[in-house]
């Protein structure tokens, strides 16, 4: 852990062991150079504590990024509750509840919200001992609710941009979409893609929701065996990081990667190695800011729903077609054009 600490250029890690429930609690603030960092809690099992530092570190200078690139007032981290394998469900409030108490304690330094693992129910827990640095609470806590449908809609424009770049239609009608996870991201991803007239096929690991959009809905499922190699115009990661990597490209057959998932490229040559097979790629955190643009502009500057569902369009929109524009005209990956103009914030 020593050697991750060493490397990463971010500011601060807090770790905590939670005794009574074995689990571990990682904090990265990445920077708080515009504003007080603010990121979702993740809560999942990792192989090793230290794998789980590694995902926060990530997610963290993630964040930085993600508010850096539309210019929002605000800093980036990331918390990751690293459970054990033998995790009792029963002791999850308590965990909560000690977490909310350290957030807190933090004074500001980290607010946060759901990411993976979590959703606004346990963010009214946490928010017991936690408020009031604490967002995305359920309406009936005082909150804004799921951010997910918020980030949904941010990927669904990112989408209509990539394929207005890639074909010169920006029509998603008869448009073949594979989405990968269909959870509170890509469930409403997938509402939106229906509404639009697209060709949705979609990939999830869960038995009744497959049965639920196979069955149901019609749609196509595909394996998680098949996904990578699926024939698809554009390809939605919105489950888990890292599905973009050496073994995985090369088998790739769409035109377009733009997805909710957040750090989707395994490491950044990756980003090259999609360039040289000439697939459009919509860096992850510039379409997936949906949810947090959403929930910050409605907790603390009194957006409406609808206010924020038009910001968060015309953002992702804007900076998607200057981030496709700059790698065009400068010749380099579109993950190298959305970190330039972030760093232009960062580095001012
Ligand atoms: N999961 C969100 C993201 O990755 C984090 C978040 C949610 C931050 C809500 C703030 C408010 O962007």
């Amino acid at each position: 852990m020593e050697s991750l600490l060493l490397q990463w250029q971010g500011e601060t890690v807090i770790t905590r062991y939670d005794r009574p429930s074995g689990a571990w609690i990682l904090i990265a603030v990445y920077s708080t150079l515009l504003g007080p960092a603010a990121g979702g809690t993740r809560m999942r099992q990792y192989p090793s504590p230290k794998a789980a530092l590694e995902d926060a570190m990530r997610l963290a200078k993630g964040m930085a990024y993600k508010y850096a690139v539309p210019g929002m007032p605000w800093g980036g981290g990331k918390a990751v509750i690293a459970l054990p394998d033998d995790f009792d469900p029963g002791l999850r409030p308590g965990l909560l509840h000690r977490y909310g108490k350290l957030v807190h304690q933090l004074g500001g330094l980290f607010y946060t919200g759901p990411d993976m693992g979590t959703c606004s129910l346990d963010m009214d827990v946490i928010a017991e001992t936690g408020a009031p640095y604490i967002f995305a609470c359920t309406p009936e806590a005082g909150g804004s609710g799921s951010s997910g449908p918020f980030t949904a809609l941010g990927v669904f424009k990112g989408i209509q941009v990539a394929c207005e770049h890639a074909f010169g239609d920006a029509s998603l009608r008869g448009r073949k979409v594979l989405v990968q996870g269909t959870g509170s991201v890509g469930g409403p991803l997938i509402e939106y893609l229906l509404d639009s007239g697209a060709d949705v096929l979609f990939s999830e690991v869960d038995q009744a929701v497959i049965n639920h959009y196979r069955d149901d809905l019609g749609l196509a499922f595909v394996s998680s065996e098949e996904v990578f190699e699926t024939e698809c115009d554009v390809f939605s990661p919105c489950a888990l990081g890292g599905v973009l990597n050496e073994e995985t490209i090369p088998g790739l057959r769409c035109r377009i990667v733009a997805g909710g998932a957040n750090n989707q490229l395994e490491e950044i040559d990756d980003a090259e190695r999609l360039r040289a097979r000439a697939i459009l790629y919509a860096p992850d955190y510039v379409v997936n800011v949906g949810g947090a643009m959403a929930v910050l502009g409605m907790e603390t500057l009194g957006w409406d729903p609808d206010r924020a569902e038009k910001e968060v369009s015309a953002s992702v929109r804007q900076t998607l077609r200057r981030i496709f524009d700059l790698a065009a005209e400068k010749d380099m990956t579109t993950e190298k054009a959305a970190e330039f103009i972030a760093d232009e914030r960062l580095k001012a």
